[in-house]
C-alpha cells in the first residue's frame, strides 16, 4: 500500500550537472537508484529498493504522460519527459527524464532505466501550464480527454511529442 503524502509548496532543486539515475524491472519496481536520487526523494535506499516507481509520483502529473512513457518503453523505444516528483516530505522537484528499455545480449527487454537532469527554468513554467490543463481534462473526461488535448496542442505546434519536449 502506498503511503499518503501531502504535497507542499516546497521546491527541491536538482543539483546542476548531476545525473539522477534509477533502474527498474519490467513492472517498474526499483532495482537501483543512485545517491542523488535517494537524497532528492528523501527516502532511505532500503525504502526505495523493491518498491513501485510511483513512490515518487506527484498528483500534479497527468496520467497521459505515464501512459506515453509506458507505451514507448514497452515497445522498445526511449522517451523524454518532464516529470514533477514528490519527495517523502511532500516537497517537489522537477526533472527532465530520459527513460529507456534495457536490453540483454539477445536484444530482449529485461528492464528499464531512467537518467534525469535539472531542467531549464523556462521549460518548467511552460510545462506546468500544460500539465495543469491535462490534469483538469483528466478530471473531467479521463485520459481520453487529456490525450485529445495533447494531440491538439502538438498539432498547433506542428511538432511531434518528442520535438515539442526537446524544443522547450
Ligand atoms: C525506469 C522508470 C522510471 C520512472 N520514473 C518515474 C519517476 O521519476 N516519477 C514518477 O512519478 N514515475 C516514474 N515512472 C513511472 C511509474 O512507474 C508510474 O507509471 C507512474 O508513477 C504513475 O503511477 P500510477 O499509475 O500509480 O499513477 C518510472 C517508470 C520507469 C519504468
Amino acid at each position: 500500500m502506498k503511503q499518503q503524502i501531502i504535497p507542499t509548496s516546497e521546491q527541491r532543486n536538482v543539483p546542476e550537472g548531476e545525473l539522477i539515475v534509477s533502474k527498474t524491472d519490467l513492472k517498474g519496481k526499483i532495482l537501483y537508484c543512485n545517491d542523488v536520487f535517494i537524497e532528492l526523494s528523501g527516502y532511505q535506499e532500503q525504502e526505495l529498493l523493491g518498491k513501485a516507481h510511483n513512490i515518487v509520483r506527484h498528483p500534479d502529473m497527468p496520467r497521459i504522460v505515464f501512459k506515453l512513457l509506458w507505451e514507448h518503453i514497452q515497445n522498445g523505444k526511449e522517451i523524454v519527459a518532464y516529470v514533477k516528483n514528490l519527495s517523502k516530505e511532500g516537497a517537489y522537484y522537477w526533472v527532465i527524464a530520459f527513460v529507456s528499455p534495457s536490453f540483454n545480449g539477445e536484444g530482449k527487454v529485461v528492464g528499464y532505466h531512467s537518467v534525469r537532469l535539472k531542467p531549464k527554468k523556462e521549460a518548467i513554467s511552460k510545462i506546468e501550464k500544460i500539465y495543469s490543463q491535462l490534469v483538469s481534462a483528466e478530471k473531467e473526461g479521463g485520459i481520453a480527454k487529456s490525450q485529445t488535448l495533447l494531440e491538439e496542442l502538438l498539432k498547433k505546434e506542428g511538432a511531434s511529442y518528442e520535438e515539442y519536449i526537446l524544443s522547450l
